[in-house]
């Protein structure tokens, strides 16, 4: 199996800069290696200066328990993106049972391929005891209706939108077209979802004040790993000004070149509830199954678990802004 990715030392968008398909950012690829990139710029203020004790990763993020802050990112067309020979349900069916193994939770994807892309993937949720969030793209009415309706006989935990998806060409040209979505349309389909539902996509505090004002319940600051828009910002460096307009209104989340233990502290100190990880958990689940999700998993776990003892955080909510500086 020859995979399009190449595996990088660090995943950082610069070798597979430009293709898509495949696993890089659009155009020069400037979004997705960014969002590396401004990682680097946050610094950690150790201190070990504090009461020695148990230190917990776990948290609960929309009601559900995770033994770290972390969820898996939506990835679909894996064949097309990967070149792994894996067909769509068998793919998320592995990422649902390393979730599993890991305990934290997975997003499935969407597509124009409504059964290929959508359906056989929220059906591997519903066949995992509905542990997973769906991920529906922002399709006009009929679309998103039509998605709906094949999840009213499923069981899931929560649902989110990948609103960034609007101005991806392949999905603009078919029969039934993505659209850009108001605060109107998000709390429609929140309420007729009545489950929680996370909008995938926010990079200002207008998209987030959008999402708080619809009504949902979390937002992910995203660039949809820097696929659908060249020269934005990196996620972590809008994260802060977000934060600060939403926080304790919405459930916040990131992702973005999160690659780290360190990186999770980092999104969390700048006000983060929780991250997702995208091509590196894809990667450890093309290539090691279930079981590389796990020990992926574990291993940011281990060194998120090493830096909250370096800064005296005993639980996540110990994590805060003054412990992190950012720099030029
Ligand atoms: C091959 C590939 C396919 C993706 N498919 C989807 C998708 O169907 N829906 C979605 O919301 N995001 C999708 N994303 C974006 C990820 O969910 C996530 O936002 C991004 O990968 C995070 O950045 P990271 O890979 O640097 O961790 C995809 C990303 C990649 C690399």
């Amino acid at each position: 199996m020859t995979l399009k990715c190449r595996e990088c030392r660090e995943c950082n968008g610069i070798a597979c800069r430009g293709e898509i398909p495949g696993v890089g950012g659009k155009d020069t690829g400037r979004s997705f290696i960014r969002n590396v990139e401004a990682f680097r710029k946050v610094r950690i203020n150790m201190d070990v200066c504090a009461e020695p004790g148990e230190i917990s990763t776990g948290t609960k993020i929309l009601g559900v328990n995770l033994s770290v802050p972390v969820f898996m990112a939506p990835v679909a067309g894996i064949r097309n993106n990967y070149g792994a020979d894996i067909d769509e349900y068998d793919y998320n069916c592995m990422m649902l049972d390393g979730c599993d193994l890991a305990g934290i939770r997975g997003f499935t994807g969407d597509g124009i391929d409504i059964e290929r892309l959508f359906a056989v993937p929220a059906r591997a949720v519903n066949d995992h005891d509905g542990h997973g969030i769906v991920t529906i793209k922002p399709w006009v009415r009929e679309g998103v209706d039509a998605r709906i309706e094949i999840l009213s006989k499923l069981k899931f935990d929560m649902a989110a939108m990948d609103i960034d998806a609007a101005g991806l060409p392949l999905l603009r040209a078919g029969k039934t077209p993505v659209e850009t979505k108001t605060a109107e349309e998000l709390r429609y389909i929140r309420n007729r979802l009545g489950k929680p539902f996370i909008v995938k996509g926010v990079m200002t505090v207008h998209a987030a004040q959008t999402a708080v004002e619809a009504g949902c319940d979390a937002i992910v600051v995203s660039n949809h790993g820097g696929r659908v828009l060249d020269d934005t910002p990196g996620t972590i460096e809008v994260l802060p000004e977000i934060a600060a307009a939403v926080k304790g209104k919405i459930t916040i989340l990131l992702d973005g070149g999160v690659r780290t233990g360190n990186d999770i502290f980092k999104a969390l100190a700048l006000g983060a509830d929780g991250v997702l990880i995208g091509r590196p958990l894809a990667l450890a689940c093309v290539k090691g199954g279930a079981e590389g999700i796990r020990t992926a998993v574990e291993g940011l776990q281990r060194q998120l678990k090493d830096t909250m003892l370096m800064t005296g955080c005993h639980c996540i909510a110990d994590i805060t802004a003054e412990k992190v500086r950012i720099v030029d």
